[in-house]
């Protein structure tokens, strides 16, 4: 009898092995998100595109640059200068050397190699006033300007071959031009030109562009060729590698949610666009900041989720809506949004500059543990974002999404504090401090953002649950089989498309991706009736890379989760600590009570959790590591 169920065990521990060397869920013993480049912070600036669409200069960009310095915006982290799209005049047949045009950029006349053109005097003069120079480039051969605009301003001008700007086809060409010729120091590389030109476009017909195949549907992640285009931008972030030894390099990737963008880009980029452009009105505020809002494990110190550029001090954001403006920065300090001022800055009156220097708001973004606010209260009219600081005290913001005014109460638990604890809070607008205990009331105008730190007693005395340390929480392999559209992002009207087609629709893959105090799909954590407010919800067959901040135990009550559908296979949980086995549970049925798991994790650097069937499912069951969390 004992040999059988050794016989048994033995079996069913084969079971959950890994199959193969292939195998992704095998444990790697690495951080496998993106961590080249100059991103340990969110990083700071200031981009032409916002403020002057393609109609930029250089003296508007010098002008913009010199109101930074001189404001003291830069000596509050503003860095990178970028120039975005319109800089271009065309790529010179047959060396293929890209051409500035000099009417816009005067400095760069006959400042290169020969004769040629060089934006080394421009980044040179930048460099000298303290800043990172940025440039703007596409993953195709065309341009958004080239594809979208109706304006032919600086669009780039000549023959089919020189209208081709973009990186398709001269990766290495381009690349070492702006990092090592140029001086450059950041890449935007945008994707309109992998969104394809067909045959019968006007502009192929006449003879302005080549027709190219589309690789990304933007309406539609299961139509689009995701490793494809994956693998170009892989291929840049080799290629800015190469010719950046000293790592002080910035790639922006921008594939507006695209392609699946927002499960892969950390893992490509420094930063990555998880939607389509912003608009200055709070309606497309809200729909780019949903697109970040519940992803906070898939942003770290080295790969941030970028809801794009600031549009604070321009329309629904100028003077007139002081409480708009606020909140809008807010929300992109909470989430670990790139801060790129995208305003002319010429114009800013003393208010607007307030809002962008608020130093201890850039400070929860710019804080150190790298952790991306995460939801403890959602609806859609008030939410509560609570952020854990570097200092182990909280940044909480209570955002008000409606434009009615709105009574919210902020309990001590959403900040996983002691009800019984004084709570403390410093609110960062206004200055003012209060103290709490349990619970208190806030009144909240339209669109109004309360954004305070808070100082109080942690309900988890000895160490931090893996929700509250999002940073160093990686989905390496999140489970997702089939890519689904994420159907909980405010849609907006577009204004460049106004009413016209049937609307906006759940267009962005990530549905179902690992989830910080929630399961993957946007339920509460549950696992056979018993409700968890912490944990990391995911999908089966997911594995989960952890930095271990000198923790000893491992801890969490696993299962699972009541959300499950398909739940013909048991779940096993692993959890690996540099690649070795340190622990795991029983295989574990959906219904079944949820099982504590502790496990001895000290000296590891890299925790992984894994959550495997025997059998790969067609679509995996959310599973829930609740409670979990990291004990000194
Ligand atoms: C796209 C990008 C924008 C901007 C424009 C330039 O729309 O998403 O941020 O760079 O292209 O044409």
């Amino acid at each position: 009898m004992r040999r059988i169920v050794f016989a048994l065990l033995a079996g069913a521990a084969a079971l959950y092995a890994p199959l193969a060397a292939a195998d992704p869920l095998a444990p790697t013993g690495q951080w496998s998100a993106y961590n080249a480049g100059a991103a340990k912070l969110p990083p700071m600036g200031w981009s032409s595109w916002n403020a002057f669409y393609e109609d930029v200069s250089e003296e508007k960009v010098m002008a913009s640059a010199q109101i930074i310095k001189d404001s003291g915006l830069a000596a509050k982290g503003y860095r990178y200068i970028d120039v975005d799209d319109g800089w271009w005049l065309k790529r010179r047949q047959p060396d293929g050397r890209l051409i500035i045009r000099t009417t816009t950029f005067p400095s760069a006349k006959g400042a290169g190699p020969g004769g040629d053109t060089s934006f080394k005097p421009f980044t040179d003069r930048l460099h000298a006033m303290g800043f990172k120079a940025g440039i703007y480039s596409d993953i195709g051969r065309n341009t958004c300007g080239q594809v979208f605009s109706t304006d032919p301003l600086n669009l780039p001008e000549g023959t089919v071959a020189e209208r081709e700007v973009g990186l398709y086809g001269h990766v290495e060409q381009d690349i070492a031009l702006y990092f090592r010729e140029w001086g450059f120091d950041l890449i935007k590389v945008d994707g309109c030109g992998v969104r394809g030109l067909s045959a019968t476009e006007p502009r192929v017909i006449s003879g302005q562009y080549r027709a190219f195949p589309p690789l990304v549907d933007v309406e539609a992640v299961g139509h689009s060729d995701i490793a494809g285009v994956r693998r170009l931008y892989e291929a840049v972030g080799q290629a800015l590698q190469r010719a950046n030894p000293d790592n002080d390099y910035l790639f922006s990737l921008c594939l507006w949610g695209a392609a699946d963008v927002r499960a892969w880009g950390k893992d490509v980029a420094g930063i990555s666009r998880t939607s389509e452009d912003i608009s200055p009105n709070w309606s497309r505020m809200l729909h780019n900041f949903d697109t970040t809002v519940r992803r906070a494990l898939y942003a770290h110190p080295g790969s941030w989720n970028d809801p794009d550029m600031l549009f604070v001090g321009t329309k629904e954001f100028d003077a007139d809506h002081m409480n708009e403006a606020r909140s809008h920065f807010s929300l992109w300090a909470m989430v670990n949004a790139p801060l790129f001022i995208g305003y002319d800055l010429r114009k800013a009156p003393k208010t607007m500059m307030d809002v962008l220097g608020n130093a201890r708001i850039i400070a929860l973004d710019q804080d150190p543990a790298g952790n991306q606010a995460v939801l403890a209260f959602d609806t859609d009219d008030v939410q509560i974002l609570v952020k854990t600081l570097a200092s182990g005290d909280k940044a909480v913001a209570v955002f008000n999404r409606n434009a009615t005014p709105v009574d919210a109460v902020l309990t001590a638990d959403q900040l996983k504090f002691t009800a019984d604890g004084e709570v403390t809070l410093d609110d960062l607008w206004d200055g003012g401090q209060t103290r709490f205990r349990k619970e208190t009331k806030l009144t909240l105008a339209p669109h109004q953002t309360l954004v305070f730190t808070a100082h109080g007693t942690r309900t988890l005395a000895n160490g931090l649950y893996l929700s509250e340390q999002p940073g160093r929480v990686n989905p390496a392999v999140d489970g997702v089989t089939v890519p689904e559209h994420d159907p909980l992002i405010h849609r907006g009207i577009l204004p460049w498309r106004s009413t016209r087609g049937d609307g906006d629709h759940p267009r962005y893959g990530g549905w179902g991706g690992a989830q910080a105090d929630s399961s993957p799909y946007g339920e509460t954590l549950q696992v056979a009736g018993r409700r968890f407010t912490t944990g990391i919800g995911a999908l089966a067959n997911s594995r989960l890379e952890v930095r271990n901040a000198g923790f000893a135990t491992f801890s969490a009550l696993v299962g699972v989760d009541d959300s499950a559908r398909d739940r013909s296979q048991p779940v096993r949980f692993m959890v690996y600590g540099d690649g070795k086995l340190l622990g795991q549970s029983a295989p574990m049925r959906f219904g079944e009570a949820p099982a504590p798991l502790k496990v001895d994790v000290r000296g590891a650097k890299i925790i992984e959790l894994v959550a495997r069937t025997p059998q790969p499912m067609r679509f995996s069951d959310p599973v829930s590591w609740s409670e979990a969390a990291l004990l000194r």
